[in-house]
């Protein structure tokens, strides 16, 4: 499967379909954030906790038919994740309680990334296209693009209690620097703390 797999940016009209495989991936982890799956996804799309079109940095691997995975990629001066809606609408939708737990949510999970690094924000697969390869030709691609741009680290961040996933960065050669636990996340997610990853890069990585 992967050898007919393509990397190209997302365009306007692949949008809906790589929300889709976002929301496949991440809708679950976001679970406690509100019980209903509706009022969840527009929760997520509405303080930017899934930020896609963001910025020129959004990828999708495609077979020419389907976006089959999505990849957000993050460079230092890189355009931040904002909520959007104003902040007297999104209390109206959700709350005040709901717009506390999203900025607590978005302070625990937020990155910057440095000048020498290039940090996957999130990388997800269609649910019937995963364990295929999908996911390995996304990093290879990361990775590539790391090297070009001169960075010297490709970094991430993983959930402690996604072990697949984290066997996968493993086993292209990530290792864990450091774990962050955190009650507010357990709290607000049911995950106890993130592993972050990184991948040290040299030349020889340019496939
Ligand atoms: C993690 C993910 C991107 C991997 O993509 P993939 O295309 O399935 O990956 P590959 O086919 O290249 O490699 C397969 C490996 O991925 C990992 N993996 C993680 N979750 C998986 C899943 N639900 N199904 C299959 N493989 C998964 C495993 O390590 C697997 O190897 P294994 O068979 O030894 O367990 C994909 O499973 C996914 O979108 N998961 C949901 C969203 C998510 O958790 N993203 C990562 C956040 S850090």
């Amino acid at each position: 499967m992967s050898e007919q797999v393509e990397m190209m940016l997302c365009t306007e009209g692949l949008y809906q379909q790589a929300v889709a495989v976002l929301n496949d991936g991440f809708l679950p982890k976001f679970r406690r954030m509100h019980p209903d799956e509706q009022i969840r996804r527009s929760f997520v799309d509405d303080f930017g906790l899934i930020a896609l079109g963001e910025s020129s940095s959004d990828y999708i691997a495609t077979d020419g038919q389907r976006v089959l995975g999505v990849l957000l990629l993050k460079e230092a001066g890189g355009p931040k994740h904002l909520p959007n809606r104003s902040t007297g609408e999104l209390v109206r939708r959700y709350g005040i309680s709901g717009v506390i737990k999203a900025m607590i949510l978005g302070l625990l999970v937020a990155h910057t990334p440095d000048q020498d690094e290039l940090y996957i924000d999130s990388i997800a697969v269609s649910d019937d296209a995963r364990g295929m390869g999908v996911g390995t030709t996304m990093l290879g691609f990361a990775q590539e693009l790391a090297v070009k741009h001169g960075c010297r680290r490709l970094t991430l961040q993983v959930m402690v209690e996604n072990p697949r996933a984290q066997r996968l960065y493993e086993r292209f050669g990530f290792t864990v620097t450091h774990t962050v636990r955190s009650l507010w996340l357990r709290w607000l997610t049911g995950y106890s703390g993130a592993h972050y990853m990184e991948k040290q890069l040299s030349s020889d990585d340019l496939r």
